[in-house]
């Protein structure tokens, strides 16, 4: 499918603006996505407006080679499209919160290839997300080495796209959860975990998994690291019990 290219639209939610609610408010979500999300695009649109030379590349074109672009416009498209870039990708890997939901198939395979457990991954992802000094975001990308790495990001860039396949984030502007949790950055991202949309994020998995596998064909390189045989089961609730308990009382 042929992606995107200016005039860059404004995505709608894939949910309505209060199905995240309790974890994120329906007054969150409404100023985070049509404000602060709009006026990322708003301003890339104006940024790129002027250079019809650019107007066929897809934004992770544009953010793959930032070096390529014409000076007077580099930071105005590096920081408004990684702001488009880095909220598109978070809106749409979260969905309401279902009990029934975890990591399947290949993905929790990998995930327990990578980080161990499903519960080492949750607390790295969230340990980094929290750690991510000022604003920012946290990470899980695949890299072009096929194993899966956890980081976190400053202001509205984006992990070095020639090397990595962004997977999913998770924003910690203090615009995404101070509203509702003031300074409690640990229990917004405690509340984010319940809403990710794994269903998708296994989709990424396996197409940036396909794609990076292409590409070490093409070179010439070894196998990629492959999952377990046989099929992976979650051994630990993601949620320890008193969490579970305390979840329908998330602010
Ligand atoms: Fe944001």
């Amino acid at each position: 499918m042929k992606e995107e290219t200016y005039p860059f639209v404004m995505r709608c939610l894939p949910y309505e603006t209060y199905a995240l609610a309790p974890c994120i408010s329906a007054e969150t979500q409404l100023y985070h996505h049509d404000r602060l999300y709009k006026g990322y695009v708003d301003r890339l649109n104006g940024a790129l407006a002027n250079y019809p030379a650019l107007h066929g590349l897809s934004l992770r074109e544009l953010l793959k080679w930032p070096e390529n672009l014409p000076e007077a416009i580099r930071t105005a498209v590096v920081r408004n499209g990684g702001g488009v870039y880095n909220h598109q990708l978070y809106f749409d890997s979260m969905q309401p919160f279902c009990m029934e939901q975890d990591p399947k198939g290949v993905l929790l395979e990998a995930i327990i290839r990578d980080f161990g457990s499903l519960r080492d991954f949750r607390e790295l992802i969230k340990e980094t997300a929290e750690g991510q000094f000022a604003s920012g975001y946290g990470w899980l990308v695949l890299d072009a080495d096929g194993t899966m790495k956890i980081m976190a990001t400053a202001n509205q860039d984006v992990p070095d796209l020639k090397r990595y396949i962004p997977l999913l984030n998770v924003d910690v502007w203090e615009h995404a959860y101070y509203l509702q949790y003031q300074n409690r950055r640990v229990d917004y991202l405690n509340a984010w975990f319940r809403l990710i949309n794994w269903r998708k994020v296994a989709c990424r998995y396996e197409e940036a998994y396909a794609e990076v596998e292409e590409k070490r064909l093409l070179r010439g390189e070894g196998d990629l690291p492959t999952v377990f045989e046989g099929e992976a089961s979650v051994e630990d609730s993601w949620l320890s019990e008193a969490e579970e308990t305390e979840f329908f009382f998330v602010p």
